[in-house]
């Protein structure tokens, strides 16, 4: 799950820079990120051959892991490189980072993640199930982009 946003990320920024080095930092981290993702859901099915567990239970270690990312490590991670010399807010720097990051997702980065974050349950990746999380999540990052920074 921390793989399907870090290589989503990278792949956003990527995609949204026109400076050719960090267009190809960019480019080889999210490439790490999307082999960490690979050995992860390898290791997933090694041991779904020993310990099956069903798309269910493995759709609530999806979203409790979702869940657990959204702390504010970023937020903060984004106030001591901005704006070291103010207080900590959560909130504001949690809105700043969003707005920052989130307006370089296009719509292929977000699906790719979701898709990833989908096929991690053992659902169909291309299926109604993935398109329908797809479209809430794009939804969801691209308002986000948009959205205000609290002063
Ligand atoms: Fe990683």
């Amino acid at each position: 799950v921390v793989e399907s946003g870090t290589s989503s990320l990278y792949s956003a920024i990527r995609d949204a820079t026109d400076g050719p080095v960090l267009k190809a930092i960019c480019h080889r981290i999210a490439g790490d990120e999307f082999r960490h993702y690979r050995l992860f859901y390898d290791t997933i099915d090694a041991y779904q051959a020993i310990e099956p567990l069903a798309w269910l239970r493995r759709l609530q270690v999806v979203v409790g892991r979702f869940i657990e990312v959204d702390d504010d490590e970023l937020a903060f991670a984004f106030h001591c490189a901005n704006s070291p010399d103010r207080p900590y807010n959560r909130r504001d720097s949690t809105l700043a980072f969003q707005r920052t990051a989130f307006s370089r997702y296009r719509q292929p980065h977000v699906a790719r993640g979701v898709r990833m974050m989908v096929k991690a349950t053992g659902l169909d990746p291309q299926g109604r199930a993935a398109r329908l999380a797809i479209d809430a999540m794009w939804w969801i990052i691209s308002r986000r982009g948009r959205g205000p920074v609290a002063g």
